[in-house]
């Protein structure tokens, strides 16, 4: 049995121990927004924050979490309010096939918790570990910079 506090709520649930804290969130608890990519830590695409800071799922085992907050993509949008960032990805057509999205909006979140005003460099070293294999990037640093200029 484990305990993990994830979008504001406590979980007790049972999960084999070697279970990485991506496999947990998907299979155990149904939030398959947090994305299996490469699991070698390699393309962000299981990107979660933790206390607020961008971490790999896939090589994070649920116990090294303890009582720390985990944040997945499902917990983004307050009830019916997209985050910002959603919106201005939805607008920019961040998002084409969506699969490394989750992990974009999270590093990009927790870069403006403590960057509100990013540049341009910023944004590229804040997402540099998350791999689009379709945008070309651009959309998603204009979406970024758009919801940080409106926050
Ligand atoms: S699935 Fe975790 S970094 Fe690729
Ligand atoms: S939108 Fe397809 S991998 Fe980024």
């Amino acid at each position: 049995m484990l305990t993990l506090h994830v979008n504001g709520e406590r979980h007790t649930l049972a999960a084999e121990p070697h279970h990485t804290l991506l496999e947990v969130l998907r299979e155990e608890m149904g939030l398959t927004g947090t994305k299996h990519g490469c699991e070698l830590g390699e393309c962000g695409a299981c990107t979660v924050l933790v206390d607020g800071a961008p971490i790999l799922s896939c090589l994070t085992l649920p116990i090294e979490i303890g009582d720390r907050e985990v944040t997945t993509v499902e917990g983004l949008a307050k009830g019916p309010d997209l985050d910002p960032l959603q919106i201005a990805f939805a607008e920019e057509a961040a998002a084409q096939c969506g699969y490394c999205t989750p992990g974009m909006l999270l590093a990009a979140k927790a870069l403006l918790e403590r960057t509100p005003l990013p540049s341009r460099e910023q944004i590229e070293h804040a997402i540099s570990g998350n791999l689009c294999r379709c945008t070309g990037y651009t959309a998603i640093y204009e979406a970024i910079e758009k919801a940080a200029k409106r926050a």
